[in-house]
């Protein structure tokens, strides 16, 4: 039987062991280094003894080794395609592109510039329309699993529209139809009445974002005043602690903050945070406004190394970065105030990507700009978590066919996995 490593498979060295993850099915396994040694050899020269055949009997059956001739690359496009016919549907709901924040690098205060509606909170006749809309595109794809992201701008300061929003949908549990809630927010405004209030249409997680230790993420979460936001932020998530609401903290790092964050992780730790919180470190994504605002540079990857230690050592619950979204996938979109529809959150307000209008029926009949693998990806041993990158840094940036997350894909999976399986 001809066989070879699948071309999905990445191997991290971990002292006298190798952790395996195969980045399309998602398998994870660690073997010793010698019997990859051993396991190379009868790749290479098919004499082996019995012990090194079972390991290999055991690899081939998470597909960590498939036979020489497998099309591996249609793996991966089922993977992709079947999430059309998955019966969930994913909607980020924006009642506002407002925000009580002036962060520098931020994704959407860029693309507002071009919006009609960045400044608007959607009307409470508008809300309903759109979940009317919505409730009957559910029903008529016969979906059985809605989930809502609250995003913004600041979902917070659209926090009426959200539960008009979410009291409108909430029938839909009537058809049978699953529904849950999650948020994306600064925190600043989180109060614990707004958490009961979301709390009793099904929210499950809230996302904030950290950047460092008060005196760095307060130079780069800054509210519209100027001031900074750390102390009041910790206050308000602190609620969480007591709630059945997951709290993920996300952080973005580029060379400026990075340097700091094992100085935040102590902090979180000393407030119990590492108890309550799944934490997320996510490289800064240029700006349509400042490509030079990085996290995807070799100079802020250097730092990932001391980070995933601490987060290691601190017992941190922390999640492997990811850049396979929703993009491309039909029932994956955004509803923006004004009523239009777009393929993801980070298009969403600007202007010539919208790809519908609940105010004129829904989607347009072609629905354009629906993500496309280039065919270099397929054979990458990250497709499975990378996808082909960030479809609108892509875009915006007009970076075609020279665009590669690779480098930071690589260094991100390499700490997570020694981190977390590692000795
Ligand atoms: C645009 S914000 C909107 C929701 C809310 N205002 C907040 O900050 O959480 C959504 C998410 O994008 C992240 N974000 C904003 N700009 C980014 C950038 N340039 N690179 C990476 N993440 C970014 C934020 O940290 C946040 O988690
Ligand atoms: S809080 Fe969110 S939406 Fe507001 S400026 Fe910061 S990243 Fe952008
Ligand atoms: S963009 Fe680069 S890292 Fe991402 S899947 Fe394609 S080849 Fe791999």
């Amino acid at each position: 039987m001809k066989i070879r490593w699948s071309k999905y498979v990445n191997f991290y060295n971990s002292n006298d062991d190798v952790i395996l993850f195969h980045s399309v099915n998602r398998a994870v396994n660690k073997i010793m280094t010698k019997d990859l040694e051993k396991i190379n050899a009868y790749l290479r020269d098919g004499i082996t003894d019995v012990d090194t055949k079972n390991i290999i009997s055991e690899l081939y059956v998470d597909k960590f080794i498939v036979l020489k001739e497998e099309k591996e690359e249609e793996e991966f496009r089922k993977v992709r395609e079947g999430r059309d016919a998955s019966g969930e549907c994913l909607v980020y709901f924006i009642p506002t592109f407002s925000c009580n924040f002036r962060c520098p690098y931020c994704i959407v205060e860029s693309t507002e510039h071009e919006a009609e509606c960045h400044s608007e909170i959607a009307s409470a006749d508008d809300v309903v329309t759109m979940a009317v809309w919505l409730k009957e595109y559910v029903l008529e794809r016969g979906l059985k699993k809605l989930t809502i992201e609250l995003f913004g701008g600041e979902p917070m300061v659209g926090h009426e529209q959200n539960l008009i929003f979410l009291k409108e949908l909430s029938t839909l549990k009537e058809e049978g139809i699953e529904l849950t809630i999650h948020m994306i927010s600064n925190c600043y405004l989180l109060t614990e009445k707004k958490i009961e209030e979301l709390a009793q249409y099904g929210l499950k997680s809230i996302q904030c974002t950290i950047d460092g230790p008060k005196e760095i993420h307060d130079k780069r979460r800054i509210l519209a005043n100027g001031e900074g936001s750390f102390d009041q932020i910790i206050e308000n998530i602190s609620i969480l602690k007591e709630k059945e609401v997951e709290l993920i903290i996300r952080i973005n790092i580029d060379q400026e903050n990075a340097p700091y964050i094992c100085e935040l992780l102590d902090f979180l730790e000393e407030k119990g945070f590492q108890k309550s919180a799944v934490l997320g470190i996510a490289p800064v994504d240029p700006p349509i406004t400042n490509e030079a605002i990085s996290g995807h540079t070799a100079h802020t990857m250097k730092y990932l190394e001391p980070i995933y230690k601490k987060l290691k050592e601190k017992k941190f619950n922390f999640r492997l970065w990811e850049t396979f979204c929703g993009h491309g996938t039909r029932d994956f979109f955004v509803l923006c105030p004004d009523g239009k529809l777009y393929n993801c959150p980070s298009f969403a307000g600007l202007k010539g990507y919208e790809v519908g209008d609940v105010n004129a029926g829904g989607f347009y009949k072609e629905r354009p700009g629906m993500h496309d693998i280039p065919d270099k990806c397929y054979s990458c041993s990250l497709v499975g978590v990378c996808a082909g990158g960030c479809f609108f840094t892509k875009t915006v940036h007009q970076l075609g066919e020279q665009y590669c997350l690779k480098l930071t894909h690589s260094a991100m999976a390499k700490n997570y996995f020694l981190a977390r399986y590692g000795s």
